[in-house]
């Protein structure tokens, strides 16, 4: 995989400069890129601390020094949850919980190691995914959390359903009504008398309209950095960076080339990837290692042994199929930045 340095900086300064036009933190979604050396660049830009998805992310992201960390996500799984207790135990570390069951089991394994660690209660606010109903049940969740003597740092509450829709009233209305649930919860557990001190939420497609809604604290986007055809579509506000360098092993005159990428290097989970700066070309089907790119013009000049760039459609489910990507500027390459957690 090959990452455009300038473009990724351009991404990275226009979020930063976002973010320090306000009150709200970015925490970084780290699931997208895994590369320390990349959340190293996000946190020296501004960002609060970062965003993970699972336990070996937070892992991996505390072995290289990084402090404020989220765990967006449930945990529910023994192990798992003693290898949270562990990390809590040697850095600030945060997980979601939706249901009183994992609390007990997070207060036994914490109590057997002294450690108090935070929790935010995930709610529902309309992904249908994760998450406690908003109301009563986030209430009675978060007075668990302190009746079982964890801390209870504040909220989550992940509006997925919104990001990808296309700019305009419509998306701002969808978004602003997921971070109304939000704050009426919150508001419902700071009249129970518990402080609310986190309201996390958001991504690359509603960071402008969570990012600015009262009493949201934090913003968990990802994508934004590397940017990709899909999330481009309705977000065009950062830079394609994101690319995989392919060569054409085969070519069937007039008709097409085929390059040795395939599903194993390229996820076409979204949808079909994309031929960066060749017209008339369009990848029409993907195997396991190969991809067939039809030529929609027979004159379109391309031969066995050429180099073809394709861009990522989906980078969250493309960046974790490799260990490595080359970091590119002024077309040589800078840095090789590992993929890690
Ligand atoms: C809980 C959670 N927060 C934040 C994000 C980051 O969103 P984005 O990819 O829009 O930057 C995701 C992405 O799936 C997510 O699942």
């Amino acid at each position: 995989m090959l990452l455009d340095m300038a473009a990724m900086e351009c991404n990275l300064q226009t979020m930063a400069r976002f973010f320090s036009q306000g009150s709200v933190g970015l925490r970084p979604h780290f699931k997208n890129h895994k590369c320390p050396t990349l959340a190293f660049r996000q946190l020296a830009a501004g960002a609060i601390g970062m965003t993970c998805a699972t336990v070996a992310e937070a892992e991996c992201l505390a072995r290289h020094g990084v402090q404020s960390l989220l765990i967006a996500n449930e945990i529910a799984d023994p192990i798992k949850i003693d290898r949270f207790i562990d990390l809590a135990g040697q850095t600030e570390v945060m997980v979601c919980v939706d249901n009183e069951k994992i609390v007990d089991a997070i207060a036994a394994a914490a109590r057997k190691k002294r450690i108090q660690p935070g929790l935010l209660v995930d709610v529902d606010v309309g992904l249908h995914r994760c998450g406690v109903q908003p109301g009563e049940a986030a209430v009675r969740l978060a007075k668990a959390v302190l009746e079982k003597g964890l801390q209870f740092r504040g909220l989550m509450g992940y509006e997925g359903q919104v990001l990808r829709k296309p700019p305009g009233p419509e998306k701002v209305e969808a978004a602003s009504a997921a971070m109304r649930l939000l704050i009426e919860c919150r508001d419902l557990i700071e009249g129970a008398g518990i402080p609310v001190e986190i309201v996390s939420a958001g991504g690359t497609g509603s960071y402008n309209i969570s990012g600015r809604y009262p009493g949201v604290t934090e913003i968990q986007a990802g994508s934004y950095l590397v940017m990709d055809t899909d999330y481009r579509q309705c977000c065009t506000d950062f830079q394609l960076a994101l690319s995989l360098l392919t060569t054409v092993i085969s070519k069937t005159e007039g008709e097409r080339v085929v390059v040795d990428a395939g599903l194993k290097t390229l996820s076409a989970e979204r949808g079909m990837p994309s031929v960066k700066g060749i017209d008339d070309v369009t990848l029409k089907r993907l195997n396991a290692e190969h991809g067939v790119i039809q030529l929609e013009n027979p004159s379109v000049a391309l031969q066995v042994g050429d180099k073809i760039e394709l861009w990522v459609h989906y980078s969250d489910a493309t960046i974790n199929l490799h260990k490595r990507i080359y970091s590119i500027r002024n077309g040589e390459v800078e840095e090789v930045l590992r993929i890690e957690g």
